[in-house]
């Protein structure tokens, strides 16, 4: 089979099985494959495929028709420009929390604490732009630790990334110049709704901690002061109807300068506020 015709066959497998974008996926899953660029796969058109190829290339499509993401399928997600190794430990970063990362790259800062670090994609991004910077990361999936470690070695920056083990603020001692939070924040109602590859891919620790998906802010939120260094900054990711909810959080557990921040939808992404 030419890669021509493995593209035409793919592409209509998974128009069948209701996958919205068909082209695009199998154009990826093929050039991962192939390990050639999705530019270059047409200098391909009339090449031959070997069968060790051919039946890998079948697998990945048989994830994608069962909803499994293309960046689950290929085991890494492009963030901030950098690729980072996912796998199903740990939540698909989303093009969304870069928002988080904007806005901490325009503050001063020496040290970070960030609290549910996932695959590392914030700490490991932050640390990688910012050389001075130290960091320590925790997550309460030692499963995901692994993955953020595997990340901060691969970028380079594991020297000045401590990762813990830990439940929020537990295992945490001393004070940051910036406490940073993407939580599980989806409520229960809304869990019941997300689509197959969400809930079948993304660990649910990830995403909820059920209720009304605000439980992992009042824990944060209650500590969060007594960690902090004088004029220090939180950074939360929200949900898009969560900014009120969290502003009165904030407020309520003594912080000052509450912003609300969109991301590029216009949707409202991020609340950061600072301790007196
Ligand atoms: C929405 S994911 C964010 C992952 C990553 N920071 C990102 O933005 O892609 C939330 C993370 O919080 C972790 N988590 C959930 N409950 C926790 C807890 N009680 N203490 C620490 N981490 C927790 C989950 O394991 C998950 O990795």
């Amino acid at each position: 089979m030419t890669a021509q015709e493995l593209l035409t066959a793919s592409q209509a497998k998974l128009r069948d099985c209701g996958i919205s974008n068909p082209i695009r996926d199998a154009r990826l899953l093929l050039a991962d494959c192939l390990m050639v660029k999705t530019q270059n796969l047409n200098l391909l058109d009339d090449s031959y495929i070997s069968e060790i190829e051919i039946s890998k290339f079948w697998r990945m499509i048989n994830d994608r028709c069962k909803k499994k993401p293309v960046s689950k399928i290929l085991g890494y997600r492009s963030f901030w420009g950098r690729d980072f190794e996912i796998n199903d430990n740990v939540l698909d970063p989303r093009g969304d929390t870069e928002t988080l990362i904007e806005l901490i790259l325009d503050c001063n800062f020496e040290n970070m604490l960030e609290l549910g670090t996932g695959s590392g994609a914030i700490a490991v991004t932050v640390l990688a732009e910012r050389p001075e910077v130290t960091c320590v990361a925790t997550d309460i999936s030692e499963y995901a630790l692994k993955t953020a470690s595997t990340n901060s070695k691969k970028h380079g920056v594991e020297s000045r990334l401590k990762l813990l083990n830990s439940n929020w603020f537990d295992k945490i001692s001393g004070r940051f110049d910036i406490i940073v939070s993407n939580p599980p924040y989806i409520s229960s109602k809304e869990y019941a709704q997300l689509g197959a590859e969400v809930v079948k891919y993304d660990p649910k620790i990830s995403l909820t901690l059920g209720g009304d998906g605000l439980e992992a802010y009042r824990e944060i939120l209650s500590q969060a002061l007594g960690k902090l260094s004088k004029n220090g900054h939180i950074f939360l990711e929200i949900g898009w109807n969560q900014a009120n909810a969290v502003r009165h959080l904030l407020r309520e557990a003594g912080f000052q300068e509450i912003r609300v921040h969109k991301d590029l939808g216009s949707r409202d992404r991020v609340i950061s506020a600072e301790s007196p």
